[in-house]
């Protein structure tokens, strides 16, 4: 017959060696098992025994038992605590590390150029002026000396909510806007802002554009100070070589008109294949503000005379970074985008 403290003894030694949880559980089956594990076959024969010989075996089985499962519970903290203190050691965290470099936004190209124009124009005394992108036939069309059915309503093919509310063609109603707010000249704006026209895509146009406009409505303005201005403008944006000049055009709103155009920087105003051999790029329109639209803005054109230009932001960074296709500018591309 086994001795009861025997088998304790090896159990524990066993369990104290043990190195995983499955290892622990094989033992205790060994051990523990209810019919064949090893201590309760130290109560075979028992039946032979005298009763003083019963109860003592059986306390002593009993013992063991005891023995062997806080054996088996003590391992099985001891393994646990082991795991945790091994994770912490090999799946520890370095905060102190540096990560990996993050991927920032950047300001979009046509944002750059936009905010380079209202910085360069702010430092001549312009005030930035905002106007609603629906607008309604008066404002767009009608106060701007566009009447209905002039030929010239052509230029801004439109698109209509009804026949009174379409989406503005160009930011001249913000013109009539600022004057009816102001009311009393001196008025020096700019009106940045999206415009929509009826085009098809293309590399030059598309359906919605931003332009910046200008306004100046003082006393006795003339047209060098409007050319002025824009050659201002250009030189602090695109370099002190550049020249500008003007070409006898046609706006209702403005008499007399003028399309304004860039000498090119490529070729310096010599012919190049960029500017198709012309020595200059088209900007935009310009001319000195009609009496009627004076008057439409409620300001007495006796009193007060005023000029305005204006000009597509698209083209403007298309002539800065030499960008040949304006659809670019909104397909997202990210290769596109972050060379700017
Ligand atoms: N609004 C005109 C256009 O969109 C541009 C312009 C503005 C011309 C101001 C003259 C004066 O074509």
């Amino acid at each position: 017959m086994t001795d009861p403290s025997a088998l304790t003894a090896e159990a524990v030694a066993a369990i104290g060696k043990a190195q995983t949880s499955a290892e622990l559980e094989r033992l205790e089956v060994e051990y523990l098992g209810r019919k064949s594990g090893r201590v309760s076959k130290l109560l075979e024969g028992i039946d032979k025994l005298s009763p003083e010989e019963r109860a003592a075996l059986g306390k002593a089985v009993n013992e063991s038992k005891r023995a062997i499962e806080e054996a088996l519970s003590g391992r099985r903290s001891q393994l646990e605590e082991n795991r945790l203190a091994d994770l912490a050691e090999t799946e520890a965290i370095d905060v102190t590390f540096p990560g990996p470099p993050l991927d920032r936004g950047h300001v979009h190209v046509l944002t750059q150029v936009r905010r380079q124009i209202e910085t360069v124009l702010e430092s001549l005394g312009y005030q930035v002026e905002l106007g609603p992108e629906v607008e309604t036939e008066w404002y767009n069309f009608e106060a701007l000396n566009i009447t209905a059915g002039h030929p010239a309503r052509e230029m801004w093919d439109s698109f209509y909510f009804s026949p009174e509310l379409l989406l503005r063609a160009h930011t001249s109603p913000v013109q009539i806007h600022a004057m009816q707010r102001i009311k009393e000249p001196p008025i020096y704006i700019i009106t940045p802002g999206r415009c929509y026209r009826r085009d098809a895509p293309e590399a030059t146009r598309l359906p919605y554009f931003s332009q910046v406009e200008g306004l100046a409505v003082d006393k006795g303005l003339t047209f060098g100070d409007l050319k002025g201005t824009l050659l201002y403008m250009i030189q602090s944006l695109y370099g002190r070589e550049r020249k500008v000049r003007v070409r006898p055009s046609f706006f209702p709103f403005t008499e007399p008109s003028f399309e304004f155009d860039v000498s090119c920087g490529i070729c310096g105003g010599m012919g190049c294949k960029s500017c198709r051999h012309k020595g200059w790029l088209e900007v935009g329109g310009c001319g000195m503000v009609h009496p009627q639209v004076l008057r439409n803005g409620g300001i007495d054109p006796a009193q007060w005379n005023g000029y305005a230009w204006g000009f597509g932001i698209e083209r403007m960074a298309m002539l800065k970074h030499d960008v040949d296709d304006i659809r670019l500018f909104y397909e997202s591309d990210l290769r596109f985008l972050e060379q700017f």
